[in-house]
């Protein structure tokens, strides 16, 4: 599959208004994906879980105007019009309007709202573009004689990653790939595709809780970080290990070893933050707070034999990941040592999900 096949033949149909909404996920990796070239293409492959409960849920409204150079857009977040969030949409707009000629063709209203706080720190580009992405596929189903399910999914995570990388990966779940990899079969630099092998039950409906550390804005954008390992003295022997984590990894979810996923997923977090540590300039986006969880939850396991590990994004939240079994006794552990570490005492309980769903 190369770029030209995602651009539409012929619009077979033509219509006067539509409104389509949908609701797309968050997801977390578990390898990471940091380092790209243009356009939005990944140094590596990356794998993450989908999540179900932070989530974004967008309606556009599509009135035909006549057609013009550039596409044009009114956008509402929660309810409220939002200009400052234009600008890095119209940058996806323009970026994807080759593959999406119609978007000339349409005024849009979209409205957009997020299922988790704003400002949790959580990042909801991943779950934003990709909700924009399927309001766009289900246009163009609309207008083209088009209804090959895998190619629109495939084409909404095509155009997703030209938003954000990430949201490539949030379009299916429970595991996504993204990024080309010799040993997972039909994965792309493109798209995202969802892992093709069975998973061990341990990894079936996987939890991840969120604690919000720190509900801040970024001191430094997912884009400068990325920006940041081109001529970095441990890009390519990073790019070589991830993929190689990825080898790895897909054997662990398929044999379900849980032991080993504990430990490559933590030194993945880890080595995410270690290169934001040895790059220049260099920043560190982990607070004290971080730290402190990390400890609690090392002691923890050495005393309780427990499969609990954590992840980290780009931020200073902590993903508590657990197979599903855990869950009331590692529910205890985060009241009793984790919530005071997190601002307001505050955490959100999610789990591994299928993606986005039409609303
Ligand atoms: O999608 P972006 O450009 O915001 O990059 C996200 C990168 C990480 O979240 C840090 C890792 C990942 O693979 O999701």
């Amino acid at each position: 599959m190369n770029t030209a096949n995602f651009i539409p033949n012929i619009l077979e149909y033509s219509l006067e208004k539509a409104t389509y909404k949908w609701q797309t996920p968050s997801n977390i990796a578990l390898v990471k994906y940091w380092g790209k070239s243009n356009p939005q293409i990944p140094k590596n492959a990356s794998i993450s879980f989908t999540l179900n409960n932070c989530h974004t849920t967008t309606q556009i409204e599509f009135v035909k105007i006549e057609p013009t150079k550039t596409p044009l857009f009114e956008l509402f977040f929660e309810g409220k019009k939002k200009d400052d969030f234009k600008p890095k949409i119209a940058t996806f707009f323009d970026r994807i309007k080759d593959y999406c000629p119609y978007l000339l063709q349409y005024k849009m209203v979209i409205h957009s709202e997020n299922s988790f706080p704003h400002s949790s720190g959580i990042a909801s580009s991943a779950s934003g573009m990709s909700a924009i992405a399927m309001c766009l596929i289900n246009l163009e189903k609309d207008l083209t004689a088009n209804t090959n399910e895998d190619y629109l999914k495939q084409k909404a995570s095509f155009l997703s990653r030209l938003g954000s990388g990430s949201a490539s990966r949030s379009i299916e779940g429970p595991l996504v790939v993204w990024g080309k990899h010799d040993e997972i079969e039909g994965s792309s630099d493109l798209y995202g595709v969802k892992f093709p092998y069975e998973i061990a039950p341990i990894f079936k409906d996987f939890q991840d809780t969120i604690l919000l550390v720190d509900k801040g804005e970024k001191q430094v954008s997912s884009t400068v970080g990325h920006n940041l390992m081109i001529g970095h003295p441990y890009a390519e022997n990073r790019f070589k290990q991830a993929n190689d984590n990825l080898s790895i990894l897909s054997k662990i979810l398929q044999e379900g070893t849980i032991e080993e996923f504990i430990k490559l997923v933590e030194s993945e977090a880890l080595t995410l933050h270690a290169m934001m540590l040895t790059s220049h300039p260099y920043f560190i986006l982990m607070k004290p707070k971080t730290l402190e969880i990390i400890n609690e939850i090392w002691m923890y396991r050495a005393a309780t034999k427990s499969n609990v590990c954590f992840t980290l994004d780009a931020g200073a939240n902590v993903h508590l990941l657990y197979p599903k079994k855990e869950k009331e006794a590692i529910n205890l552990f985060i009241q009793e040592k984790l919530l005071r570490y997190c601002q307001n005492n505050q955490s959100i309980n999610d789990y591994s999900g299928l993606g986005g769903s039409k609303i």
